[in-house]
C-alpha cells in the first residue's frame, strides 16, 4: 500500500531532516509537511508543504480531509528551557495540538501516529543511572510533564480506540542541519558552532553534568524502525526509552579538541538550565527498545564529533 504521510512541525529540528528521509523513501509526494512558520527552502522545495497551526483544529482537519494520512508524525511543541519561559503555552500546544491529532487520526482512521517523548519525563527521584523504562517519574518541567501526561494519552487512545500511536523518548539530539529549538541540550549543538567560529564557547551547563544525547542519523533511524516495526512486536504503548551515548560537557570538549586543539571552554554559573540538566536522567536503559524492535545506536562520541566538525565546517563555509 502506498502511505501518505504528514509530518506537523516539519521546519524544526527533527522534523526537517525527517521529512528529507521520509521523502526519499516513499516519494516527494506522498510526505506532506507542514507547519505555522514559513519552510526552509530545502522542505519547500523538495514536495508538497501545507500551513497548519495545531492548535487550530479546523485547518487540520482540513488537512487531514484534503490528504488522508495513512501516517501522522506530530512534532510541534514547546521544549524543556523555552517551556519554563512560556509554562501555559506550552501546556497548551504541548497537550491540546496531541489530543487534537489523536481525535483527527481516530476520525479520519489514520493507520499510525508517531509522537515523540523525551527523558524529560524523568524528574529529581528518577533513578539517574540506567533509567529504567519504569520507574518513579516525578519530572518538575512544564515540558516534562506535558510529555508524560502526552504519554498517558497515547497509551489510552491506543486501549480504548486501537490507534496505534508509537512514541519515542529521545534523548537530547545533536545535528547541523537545522537549528535546535530551545532546548536543556541545545549546549551541545551550539559548543560545535562556536568552536568553528570563534574557537570558544561558554557553556549553560556544568563541567561535569553528563546527559544522555543522540546523533541525528541515528534518532531518524530509530524513529522509521519503530513505525516500520511489526505492530505485534511492540509491548510499550506510552513511549519506548531510547539511547545513544551520554557525555559531560568535559568530555565533549576534549572530543572536540582532537580537531581544534585550541579550542576553549569557559562555564556560566546561575543559567535556569542546570537545574532542568540536574533533574533529568544521566544515562538510559533502553533493552525494551533493542528486544522489540531491534534498536542498535551507530554513533558514539567519537563518530559524533568528527560527523559535526566536517559537515557544520562545510555548511558554515569555513
Ligand atoms: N532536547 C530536549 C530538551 O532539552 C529534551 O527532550 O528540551
Amino acid at each position: 500500500m502506498s502511505e501518505k504521510i504528514l509530518i506537523i512541525g516539519a521546519n524544526g529540528q527533527i522534523g526537517t531532516e525527517l521529512v528529507t528521509a521520509l521523502r526519499r523513501i516513499h516519494g516527494a509526494e506522498q510526505v506532506i509537511a507542514s507547519d505555522i512558520n514559513n519552510p526552509a527552502y530545502a522542505i519547500r522545495n523538495s514536495g508538497p508543504f501545507e500551513f497548519a497551526n495545531v492548535l487550530d483544529k479546523e485547518t487540520l482537519h482540513h488537512l487531514f480531509q484534503k490528504h488522508q494520512p495513512t501516517q501522522v508524525y506530530l512534532l510541534a511543541a514547546i521544549l524543556s528551557a523555552t517551556g519554563e519561559q512560556k509554562p501555559k503555552m506550552a501546556w497548551d500546544l504541548n497537550m491540546n495540538g496531541l489530543i487534537h491529532v489523536l481525535d483527527l487520526a481516530l476520525e479520519f482512521k489514520t493507520a499510525k501516529v508517531f509522537w515523540p517523548s523525551s527523558i524529560a519525563v524523568f524528574g529529581p527521584n528518577s533513578p539517574k543511572q540506567n533509567t529504567p523504562q519504569y520507574c518513579v517519574m516525578d519530572p518538575n518541567t512544564v515540558y516534562g510533564f506535558s510529555k508524560l501526561a502526552g504519554e498517558r494519552w497515547c497509551e489510552y487512545y491506543h486501549a480504548k480506540h486501537g490507534l496505534d500511536v508509537r512514541s519515542i523518548r529521545y534523548p537530547g539530539i545533536i545535528s547541523w542541519k537545522a537549528a535546535p529549538g530551545g532546548g536543556t541540550t541545545d549546549y551541545a549543538i551550539h559548543i560545535f558552532h562556536e568552536a568553528l567560529k570563534t574557537g570558544t564557547y561558554q557553556s549553560f551547563l556544568s563541567t561535569s553534568t553528563m546527559l544522555p544525547m543522540m546523533y541525528m542519523e541515528d534518532a531518524i533511524r530509530a524513529t522509521i524502525s519503530l513505525m516500520d516495526a511489526p505492530i505485534e512486536n511492540l509491548t510499550i504503548r506510552s513511549s519506548y526509552n531510547l539511547a545513544g551515548m551520554s557525555f559531560t560537557p568535559e568530555q565533549l570538549t576534549q572530543k572536540i579538541q582532537q580537531h581544534l586543539p585550541d579550542f576553549t571552554i569557559s562555564y556560566a554559573d546561575n543559567d535556569p538550565r542546570q537545574a532542568i540538566a540536574d533533574s533529568w536522567p544521566q544515562t538510559i536503559d533502553d533493552s525494551q527498545a533493542r528486544q522489540d524492535w531491534n534498536w542498535q545506536p551507530e554513533y558514539d562520541l567519537e563518530r559524533l564529533t568528527a560527523d559535526m566538525m566536517e559537515n557544520l565546517k562545510n555548511s558554515l563555509n569555513l
